[in-house]
């Protein structure tokens, strides 16, 4: 009809149309300023005539001009029939799209270095990664996790040097990623007086890089001991990677690698180090291979693009790294792009801030280094003392105190726009009633509970008019929401905004739940009200688990 009426193509229409900020404003607005040279008038003199002239028919209720906009109002009840009969129909389902049908996308995640422990940007890597992975499937998209091991370097020459040195002290102690830690740290110390110690350790390097057996058993040794525990923790929060895929893999490909480089004339050399030159895009030197031949992080980052390529031939590549490594990805996406590969610029670099604890550093008041499962660990333990408290009688305890504590720390970390430092206090991350994990949760096993009370199954054979309060209406809207959330955030990587659609969900919901009374002995309002309570109840559900959530039904 606004086609007709304006002389505007469709899909111009959709584009210009909003959504206005506040509800009594009406649930679109059409802004009239592109109208105004075709049509020779004001906006406002435009919104004002059309919105006399339109037809008023369902499902819109009312159309009424605001200065330069018309606003158009939704029938209330044909919007929650289409709503909630969407949502009951879909279940589980619902926000699923095919957008991404046969597209994949590879997402490189958490990539923690070996024979080191789990840092915290690890462990926030590991939650954003899970949750834009997560957004993707959703969205129809194949996902490929890739966890990207730092597992190649010299500094294993040093470990191996120390290992030998004075790992045999130990030769029957089953050796931890703490004890391969100690023997980096006093590889440090003794070398700084015993210089030999150093030459030593780069000629282990050099070995390993050359297959030498020996180096390569101790090599898998040390990766053997770090990946168990980095499994242990990623079991803990519910993560899965297709592909442990280190840097050690990409090795053999980069002397390939570097031929290309070559032969397209990027490289040179510069202090006997191999280089790209990368003044003329403001930036320093990409370095590809130092003096002594050995290869770069960045050069295997560029062989393992080219492989990923090939191998998944991805649509998207998403690199989620802390912002620190900023220049390190620009450096690498652009001599991808120099070498002309035309999907350069679908090479993603997700960037976060770091997370920071309330008393200062992460750390004990003995001052060490407190261990990401520790903090899990506490998590849980915390959780459990809560619930000890306040319902003891509550069953499958165990399993509810870890997917509590565990989800508190995904929301904790989520809940922040990405490229914010996140402000880690206990008090605040376990509240019940703050914008936390915990207060979702509940929200959650609240409409459980209440679905459980009404005991009966819950039915679309409604009438929707009954839904037409205020608190109902906004509601319903705001479940109608999911899905363009779940695209804003895959447009963005913003896993933040599914958590703030949670916050307000919730809230609109318990503003709902304090004005009106769900199950009463008014058999056709409880009917209509159960179905919007089952409703909510599923739209946490279902944005919890793209977060990497547990949803539980008792709390
Ligand atoms: N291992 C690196 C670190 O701990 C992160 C690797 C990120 N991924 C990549 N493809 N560079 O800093």
């Amino acid at each position: 009809m606004l086609q007709e009426k304006i002389g505007l193509p469709e899909d111009e229409i959709k584009r210009l149309i909003e959504i206005p900020p506040d509800f009594r404003m009406g649930d679109y607005a059409f802004p009239c300023y592109s109208l105004s040279k075709t049509l020779k008038k004001s906006p406002n003199a435009i919104a004002g005539e059309l919105a006399q002239t339109l037809p008023v028919v369902k499902p819109i209720e009312a159309i009424r001009a605001v200065g330069p906009y018309i606003n158009f109002f939704l029938d209330k009840s044909t919007q929650a029939e289409t709503v909630l009969k969407t949502i009951s129909k879909e279940r589980d389902g619902y926000g699923r799209r095919d957008a991404g049908k046969g597209k994949t996308v590879v997402v490189d995640f958490s990539s923690p270095n070996i024979a080191k422990h789990l840092a915290v940007h690890h462990l926030r890597s590991a939650l954003i990664g899970n949750a834009i992975c997560n957004v993707y499937k959703t969205l129809g998209y194949t996902c490929v996790g890739i966890n990207h091991l730092g597992d190649w370097g010299t500094q294993f020459g040093q470990l191996i040097v120390a290992y030998k040195t004075w790992g045999s002290e130990n030769a029957h102690h089953t050796y931890t990623v703490t004890d391969l830690n100690n023997l980096y740290v006093r590889f440090h110390q003794e070398a700084e007086t015993n210089p030999g110690l150093e030459n030593e350790a780069r000629a282990w390097f050099r070995k390993l890089e050359t297959g030498d057996p020996e180096a390569n058993k101790l090599w898998q040794h040390f990766k053997d001991i770090s990946l168990k525990e980095f499994q242990k923790i990623y079991d803990m929060l519910g993560i899965h990677f297709d592909a442990f895929v280190g840097e050690s893999f990409y090795n053999i490909m980069v002397e390939d690698t570097v031929t290309r480089i070559k032969e397209k004339g990027l490289s040179k050399v510069s202090e006997q180090a191999l280089i790209v030159d990368l003044e003329p895009y403001q930036m320093p030197p990409c370095l590809l291979r130092k003096k002594d031949d050995t290869t770069l992080y960045a050069t295997r980052d560029i062989a393992a693009a080219e492989y990923r390529k090939k191998t998944y031939d991805f649509d998207r590549m998403i690199y989620v790294v802390g912002s620190e490594q900023k220049l390190h990805f620009h450096q690498v996406f652009k001599v991808l792009e120099l070498m002309g590969y035309d999907w350069a610029n679908r090479c993603v670099h997700v960037d976060f801030g770091l997370m920071k604890f309330k008393d200062g550093k992460m750390s004990t008041r003995k001052g060490k280094v407190v261990l990401l499962e520790d903090l899990l660990i506490e998590a849980v333990e915390r959780v459990r003392k809560i619930i000890e408290e306040k319902n003891p009688s509550l069953e499958k305890k165990e399993t509810v105190a870890r997917d509590v504590g565990i989800g508190a720390i995904i929301f904790a970390d989520l809940c922040t726009k990405r490229n914010k430092d996140v402000a880690f206090d206990w008090d605040e991350v376990l509240n019940f009633e703050g914008e936390t994990g915990p207060y979702v949760q509940y929200t959650h096993a609240r409409l459980c509970s209440i679905l459980r009370k009404y005991g009966k199954p819950v039915t679309i054979d409604i009438n929707f008019a009954l839904l037409k309060e205020d608190e109902a209406a906004i509601l319903t809207k705001n479940l109608g929401q999911f899905p363009s959330v779940i695209m804003k955030a895959a447009e963005f990587y913003e896993p933040s905004l599914i958590c703030n659609y949670l916050i307000d969900v919730c809230g609109n919901l318990n503003r709902f739940y304090n004005a009106h009374r769900v199950l009463s002995d008014d058999v056709e309002l409880t009917k209509a009200r159960i179905l919007l309570v089952d409703a909510t109840r599923q739209v946490i559900k279902n944005s919890l688990h793209i977060l990497g959530m547990q949803a539980p039904e008792r709390m």
